[in-house]
């Protein structure tokens, strides 16, 4: 189809939008809510242009030209008065809400905003409550849409009204659906989304500051590209506590626990059936009554939140004296080390023991029981035990028969979020457990920190000795997970260089 725009006819394909036509003939239109992997929003309207109907008798209308569909024959204006009015005023009403913003005020002063005036008309409530840098938020919705339409997540959304609307998770509580993938960072147009509390963005530089932490603190720590920082790499099998894989996450803790490193521990505990739950358990009996592999993904992130704001709320009644909840240990997944990572920041008094599980990725439980159902003809609720083990999901049913398929062909019931995290071997614990790269009944252990050296001097275990870590094996699966990882993600990027 043929259409007009800025008096360039301009032929597009039908089903294309005006900000596709224009920018296929080079003319650009200011956009801020737009990105093309998403479905377009309509929430800035700073690509407002004006349309006219070829005969249609002088009939005009403003559009948002990243959601309106070209159509033949029409005239399309990008820079008109009435177009760059209304930019105006929306870049008014956005420098009101964000002063501070760099995006908004440099597009202010293309269109002239505080030419004469010297400040902007309005000035909402809002921001003149807030510390003035404060406010970063210009409410595109990229950030959401990011996290439902392409990672699968939906942990924020636009909550409110009117000059209340923020970003925001439901409750306005710390995310359990959050994975941490950082989607939401990369596409937000300004600072915003770094700021934001009760979900976990974690960028390359999050990642690098605390690898840098770890360097600076640690004993004679190296960085490694496919490992994530360490000092010790080592096959062991705890020499206390029986367990699957060598039972040293239960032994690391317990050892933490007995030497007063921490006072107490938020773990995955078997529920009812395959159900599992996040705990706090305070002594041995406690560890070893959550033992054993689970392949769900918990409510955790909250636990873990509650935990420490309630150690806080007991150490400001005892007047300081109550550490009990701040001293804690938090067995987590990639994504949920990453979690309590920014947490970490807001409890500056908390003391936080991190260790991470190797992780390729985590079920539904509802899916994970129907494929089981499916497959084998066993009831998951009842298994004896679940393992996962050189790419195979084992399972043992409750009378000992043994069933296996390739964990590949389990991709359906695959935790949402999982394919965009590219973390296999938890890089930001304090010490890092799986079984990859270690002989049958031993775990890979991967001491980071200054902490995880502590924790694991004082934990009675039994080295692999001449069988040793493969270490070729925890790189094979950390580069895939990474490059699966990043395969995602260059479906955004391509989208932001647009
Ligand atoms: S946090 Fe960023 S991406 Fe999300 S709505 Fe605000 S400015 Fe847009
Ligand atoms: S980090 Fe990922 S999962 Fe979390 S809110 Fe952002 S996009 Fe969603
Ligand atoms: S870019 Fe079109 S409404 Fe925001």
């Amino acid at each position: 189809m043929k259409l007009e725009i800025d008096g360039e006819v301009v032929e597009i394909e039908e089903g294309a939008t005006l900000l596709d036509a224009a920018r296929s003939v080079g003319i650009e239109i200011p956009t801020l809510c737009y990105h093309p992997a998403l479905e377009p929003f309509g929430a800035c309207r700073l690509c407002s242009v004006e349309i006219e109907w070829r005969g249609g008798r002088g009939r005009k209308k403003i559009v948002t030209a990243c959601n309106y569909p070209a159509e033949e024959g029409l005239v399309v204006k990008t820079k008109s008065p009435e177009v760059v009015e209304v930019r105006k005023m929306l870049l008014e009403l956005l420098l009101a809400r964000c002063p501070g913003e760099g995006r908004i005020q440099s597009l202010a002063r293309e269109y002239g905003v505080r030419e004469g005036e010297g400040k902007p008309r309005f000035r909402l409530e809002l921001a003149a409550k807030k510390d003035e840098a404060e406010e970063h938020c210009i409410l595109c919705g990229l950030c959401t849409r990011v996290c439902e339409e392409l990672v699968g997540v939906s942990a924020i959304n636009v909550l409110g009204r009117g000059v209340e609307r923020e970003v925001g998770t439901p409750y306005k509580e710390p995310s359990d659906d959050c994975v941490g993938c950082g989607s939401c960072a990369l596409v937000c147009p300004t600072e915003a989304i770094k700021l934001a509390k009760n979900i976990f963005p974690t960028t390359a530089e999050d990642e690098r500051e605390i690898e840098n932490r770890f360097l600076d603190l640690g004993a004679g720590s190296k960085r490694d590209e496919a490992l994530g920082v360490y000092s010790d790499l080592v096959a062991a099998k705890s020499s206390v506590v029986q367990g699957q894989d060598g039972g040293m996450v239960s032994a690391l803790l317990v050892a933490g626990l007995e030497n007063g490193f921490f006072d107490s521990a938020v773990v995955v505990q078997r529920g009812e059936g395959y159900k599992a739950e996040a705990v706090v358990v305070e002594d041995a009996a406690g560890v070893r009554s959550a033992s054993g592999t689970k392949y769900l993904r918990v409510p955790m992130v909250s636990k873990i939140a509650a935990a420490l704001k309630e150690g806080a709320l007991e150490e400001e009644e005892k007047g300081g004296k109550s550490k009990s909840k701040r001293r804690l240990a938090v067995v987590g997944t990639p994504c949920e080390v990453r979690a309590v990572r920014k947490l970490e920041r807001e409890f500056p008094g908390a003391e936080i023991t991190v260790l991470g599980l190797f992780c390729l990725e985590s079920f539904d439980y509802e899916g994970l029981k129907e494929e089981t159902r499916r497959r084998f003809g066993v009831d998951l609720d009842r298994a004896e035990k679940t393992q996962i083990t050189k790419g195979k999901f084992i399972v043992t049913a409750a009378d000992g028969e043994v069933f296996s398929c390739d964990v590949r062909e389990l991709e359906g019931v695959v935790r949402e979020g999982c394919p965009y995290c590219d973390d296999f071997v938890s890089r930001l614990a304090d010490i890092s457990v799986g079984s990859v790269g270690s002989p049958d009944g031993f775990s890979t252990v991967v001491v980071r920190s200054r902490v995880g050296k502590r924790l694991l001097d004082a934990t009675e275990f039994v080295r692999g000795g001449e069988f040793g870590v493969d270490k070729s094996e925890i790189v094979k699966l950390a580069k895939l997970k990474k490059r699966n990882a990043d395969r995602k993600f260059a479906e955004i990027l391509e989208g932001l260089e647009v």
